[in-house]
């Protein structure tokens, strides 16, 4: 064995202090009444960065909230990376079906259960103790490497594009590396090279100026909530297929060879069903759950609320019912030309009797780049020198809506190499991340870094 995979074994304990440590900070970016720890998080990972030998670390202010940015450039001619990831994380709510508090990182069956321990602190720090170890073992890097751990990734990258383009010269380099992403099993390593993107929708709709007493007005003046109803089931048709008129014109289809060669993944569809804890799998007509979930647009209720949902039975018609719907769209739709259609059409759809508004929140593109990159190619060597398994080629469903601003602003190519699982309940209750991701990514990334140097 190797200095560097020995020290990686060495330390595994003090790697996942260093991650408990992070998470026990709750860098909610979604709520104003935890602005202050988000900063606190930011610090908090800008001085770690500094202690394992990144003096070159600092704290950058945004619009909304910090960017911690780091960078050692100590290996001139080889190659620059640019790792992006993210220290924030969703609202740990509802807090009472947590076995353990989220703040408080807790080991149970070899699985670290926290806010954030997979998405995204988890991965970040994988990279972080990574780079310890070869700045311990070797001290150097063997590329240049440059950080954006940014706060506001769960609430949409509002202000990254802005920090982006005013760093853009600064932030040069020849790849751009994210471990924000899943493996299809626990030991099956996988790279990924597509996501969906998002179109992110508030529909409200008021009828009577005030709520009415179901008995007397009932029948005689339209409901908002049966409205709102009545608009959310025209959204789809009876094969599961988005009514919005232009919606499919600019999905890529997917062709022969991309079924085939999905159908051929190590993909548990039974499995994957079994865990959703849904009784069986349901989507639009003619594609398989693999490809519903990584390669197919999609629309679905966030959140619905109108009238009285207390205790008992209270009668009575609601003036006003809202649903928060998103899309999950796919390369080459783009959220920004989709939404007035989208919107003309929820109005259209709407019952007599009652007004519609539809507002448009945050939204992200899709993402596709090309598997056979050489920089990819570097990361499959990595991926196989640490883990049995050959790595998977995949696509993903989640979004990360920078990847379509590194493309587009950089034009470099991006390698997204995830370690989550399908039962890490991110973005829910009792979020985990396996012990054996954490350190098989940690390796994994370790030795990509020696992978993009060899070229
Ligand atoms: N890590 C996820 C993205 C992800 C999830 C990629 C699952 C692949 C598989 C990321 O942190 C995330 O949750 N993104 C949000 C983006 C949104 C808020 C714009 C998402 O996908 O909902
Ligand atoms: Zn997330």
């Amino acid at each position: 064995m190797d200095a560097l995979t020995q020290y990686l074994e060495q330390n595994q304990e003090r790697f996942l202090e260093n991650l408990k440590a992070c998470l026990r900070i709750p860098s909610v970016s979604a709520q104003p009444a935890h602005k202050a720890d988000v900063r606190a998080c930011a610090e908090h990972v800008a001085a770690h960065l500094k202690s394992i030998g990144m003096p070159h670390t600092e704290v950058v202010d945004t619009a909304g909230h910090p960017v911690v940015y780091a960078e050692w450039l100590g290996a001139p001619g080889a190659p620059t990376a640019l790792l992006y990831g993210h220290y924030d994380v969703q609202p740990p709510d509802p807090l009472d079906l947590w076995k353990t508090p989220p703040f408080e990182p807790t080991l149970r069956d070899g699985k670290l259960f926290a806010r954030g321990a997979c998405d995204d602190k988890g991965q970040v720090y994988m990279h972080f103790s990574a780079v310890e170890a070869h700045l311990q073992v070797n001290g150097k890097l063997p590329i240049n490497l440059k950080m954006v751990i940014e706060g506001e990734e769960e609430v949409g990258s509002g202000n990254l594009a802005t920090f982006l383009k005013a760093w853009k010269d600064r932030l040069a380099a020849d790849v751009i590396m994210v471990s924000d992403t899943s493996m299809l099993g626990p030991d099956q390593p996988s790279l990924c090279y597509a996501l969906r993107g998002l179109m992110y929708t508030e529909v409200e709709v008021t009828g009577p100026t005030r709520d009415l007493h179901s008995g007397e007005f009932g029948g005689a003046v339209m409901n908002p909530a049966n409205a709102l109803a009545t608009i959310i089931h025209r959204l789809k048709d009876a094969d599961g297929r988005v009514t919005v008129p232009g919606f499919y014109d600019k999905v890529r289809e997917l062709t022969e060879l991309q079924r085939t060669a999905m159908r051929e993944l190590p993909f548990d569809e039974a499995g994957f069903i079994r865990e959703s804890g849904a009784p069986m799998g349901v989507g639009e007509k003619g594609y398989s759950t693999i490809e519903r979930i990584t390669s197919r647009p999609t629309l679905d209720v966030n959140g619905i609320w109108g009238g009285y949902i207390g205790d008992g039975a209270k009668t009575v018609l609601p003036s006003v019912a809202t649903a928060k719907i998103s899309m999950r769209l796919v390369p080459d739709q783009n959220p920004d030309e989709l939404f007035e259609s989208y919107a003309a059409h929820v109005k259209s759809l709407a019952p007599a009797g009652c007004t519609v508004v539809v507002r448009n929140h945050h939204g992200g593109m899709p993402f596709i780049s090309d598997p056979s990159d050489p920089m990819m190619q570097a990361a499959y060597r990595a991926l196989e020198r640490s883990w049995t398994k050959k790595p998977a080629l995949i696509r993903e469903g989640g979004s990360i809506p920078v990847m379509a601003t590194f493309q587009s602003v950089f034009g470099k190519p991006s390698i997204l190499m995830g370690f989550g699982l399908h039962d890490d309940q991110v973005h829910a209750p009792n979020e985990k991340f396996s012990l054996s991701s954490f350190h098989g990514g940690t390796r994994s990334c370790a030795y990509l870094y020696e992978e993009l140097a060899r070229g």
